[in-house]
C-alpha cells in the first residue's frame, strides 16, 4: 500500500504540468484544455497543498484588466474552497514571439525592457498570492550561433535584470525570493547558466546574492549528463536550494519531464534520502515545496493526466518509505562504518593544526603506509547493493 499524499507533505505541480495539452514540435494536442480552478480542485483532492504558475497560464497574455480580475477572482475562490496555496509564481517570457532572442538577454533593448515590465508585474502577482519564490527559468536566454550573442555582454544584462528584481522586492517590502533554474539547452541551442554551477557562479556577482538562490530540475542537469544529487547537495551546502523541480529524464537527450522516478530510479533514491534524511541530526535537509514539473505524457488521457500527478507523489512517498527503512537497516549502518562514509565528516586537520603540525607530523607521510592504504577496499558496491534492494522492496 503505497501512503497517501496529505499537505503536510508539501507537494506542489505547475498549473502548465497538468494542463499541458500535449502540443509539441511534431504534433497537435492531444488532449483539450484544462480550466484552472479544475486543476486546483483535482489536484487538492489528490492531496497536494500546492499549485504554481507562470503569469500568462493563469491570466491570458495581453487581457485587459477586467479580464485579469475574473481569472484572478475565479482561482482565489478555488484556493479559498480547497485550502490550496500557491508557493512560487513565475512569468513567462519565452512564448510570444517577442521573446525569441530572449527576454533580459534578447539583443533588443526594447524587448529587453517589455520583458522587465512584465517579470515587474509577475512579482506583484506573486506578492499578492503570498507567493515567497520567484523561479527565472530563462528558456529564451541563450543563442544557436556563437557569433550571434555576445555572452559576457548578456550576462552583464542578465545581472541587470536581476539586479533590479530584486531592488523592486526590497523597495516593496514583499518576502519573496528568487529562484534561478539551470538548463542546459531547450529551446535555445544553447541557454545561458545551463546549470547549477553556472548559476551559482552567476549569482555570487549580483548585488543582493541573499535574495536568489536556486530552482534546479532532475531532468535539466541530467540533460548536461549531471548528477542531480550532486548539484543539489551542492546548492544545500551553499544554502541556495531555494526551490526545487521533480521530474524523471533518461539520459542526454530532449528534456522528457517523465513523472519524478520515471528516469534515473536509484539518483531518485538517494536525492529522496538527501531532502529527507541528509539534515543535521537525520532530520529533512530541505523543507520547501516537493514541486513537480512534469509533463503527462501525450499519449495520455485526462484520467492518464490524474494518475501521472498522483505518481509523482507516491512514487516520492515511496521513496521516502524506503530510504527511512534504508537508513534504520543495521547491515545499512555496517555497511556505512565499512565505507567510511561518516569518517568525511572530520576535518583532515586537527582543531588548530597548521601546515608547520601537518608537515611535523611522521605519520602522515613518512611513516603513512600508503601501499596498505592504497590496498585496502572502500565496500561501496555492498552499500550500493544494499540501496538497491530497499528500493527493490527486498528487504
Ligand atoms: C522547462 C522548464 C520550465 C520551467 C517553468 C518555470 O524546461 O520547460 O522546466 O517548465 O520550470 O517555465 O519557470
Ligand atoms: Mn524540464
Ligand atoms: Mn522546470
Amino acid at each position: 500500500m503505497a501512503p497517501r499524499p496529505t499537505p503536510a507533505d508539501k507537494f506542489s505541480f505547475g498549473l502548465w504540468t497538468v494542463g499541458w495539452q500535449a502540443r509539441d514540435p511534431f504534433g497537435d494536442a492531444t488532449r483539450p484544455e484544462l480550466d484552472a480552478v479544475e486543476a486546483v480542485h483535482r489536484l487538492a483532492e489528490l492531496g497536494a497543498y500546492g499549485i504554481t504558475f507562470h503569469d500568462d497560464d493563469l491570466l491570458p497574455f495581453g487581457a485587459n484588466a477586467a479580464t485579469r480580475d475574473a481569472h484572478l477572482t475565479r482561482f482565489r475562490r478555488a484556493l479559498d474552497e480547497t485550502g490550496m496555496v500557491v508557493p512560487m509564481v513565475t512569468s513567462n517570457l519565452f512564448t510570444h514571439p517577442v521573446f525569441k532572442d530572449g527576454g533580459f538577454t534578447s539583443n533588443d533593448r526594447d524587448a529587453r525592457r517589455y520583458a522587465l515590465r512584465k517579470a515587474l508585474r509577475a512579482v506583484d502577482l506573486a506578492a499578492e498570492l503570498g507567493a515567497g519564490t520567484f523561479v527565472l527559468w530563462g528558456g529564451r536566454e541563450g543563442a544557436e550561433y556563437d557569433l550571434a550573442k555576445d555572452v559576457r555582454a548578456a550576462l552583464d544584462r542578465y545581472r541587470e535584470a536581476v539586479d533590479l528584481l530584486c531592488q523592486y522586492v526590497v523597495a516593496q517590502g514583499y518576502e519573496l525570493r528568487f529562484a534561478i533554474e539551470p538548463k542546459p539547452n531547450e529551446p535555445r541551442g544553447d541557454i545561458l547558466l545551463p546549470t547549477v554551477g553556472h548559476a551559482l557562479a552567476f549569482i555570487a556577482t549580483l548585488a543582493r546574492p541573499e535574495l536568489v538562490g536556486l530552482n534546479p530540475e532532475v531532468g535539466h542537469e541530467q540533460m548536461a549528463g549531471l548528477n542531480f544529487v550532486h548539484g543539489i547537495a551542492q546548492a544545500l551546502w551553499q544554502g541556495k536550494l531555494f526551490h526545487l523541480d521533480l521530474n524523471g529524464q533518461r539520459g542526454v537527450k530532449y528534456d522528457q519531464d517523465l513523472v519524478f522516478g520515471h528516469g534515473d530510479l536509484l539518483n531518485a533514491f538517494a536525492l529522496v534520502d538527501l531532502l529527507e534524511n541528509g539534515g543535521p541530526g537525520g532530520g529533512p535537509a530541505y523543507d520547501g515545496p516537493r514541486h513537480f514539473d512534469y509533463k503527462p505524457s501525450r499519449t495520455e488521457d485526462r484520467t492518464g493526466v490524474w494518475a501521472s500527478a498522483e505518481a509523482n507523489m507516491r512514487t516520492y512517498l515511496l521513496l521516502k518509505e524506503r530510504a527511512a527503512a534504508f537508513r534504520a537497516d543495521p547491515e545499512v549502518t555496517a555497511a556505512l562504518a565499512m565505507s567510511r562514509v561518516d569518517e568525511l565528516t572530520t576535518p583532515t586537520l586537527a582543531p588548530g593544526e597548521t601546515h608547520a603540525g601537518l608537515r611535523a607530523d611522521r605519520t602522515a607521510f613518512e611513516e603513512y603506509d600508503v601501499t596498505a592504504a592504497g590496498a585496502r577496499g572502500y565496500h561501496f558496491v555492498r552499500l550500493n547493493q544494499l540501496a538497491v534492494e530497499h528500493l527493490l522492496g527486498a528487504r
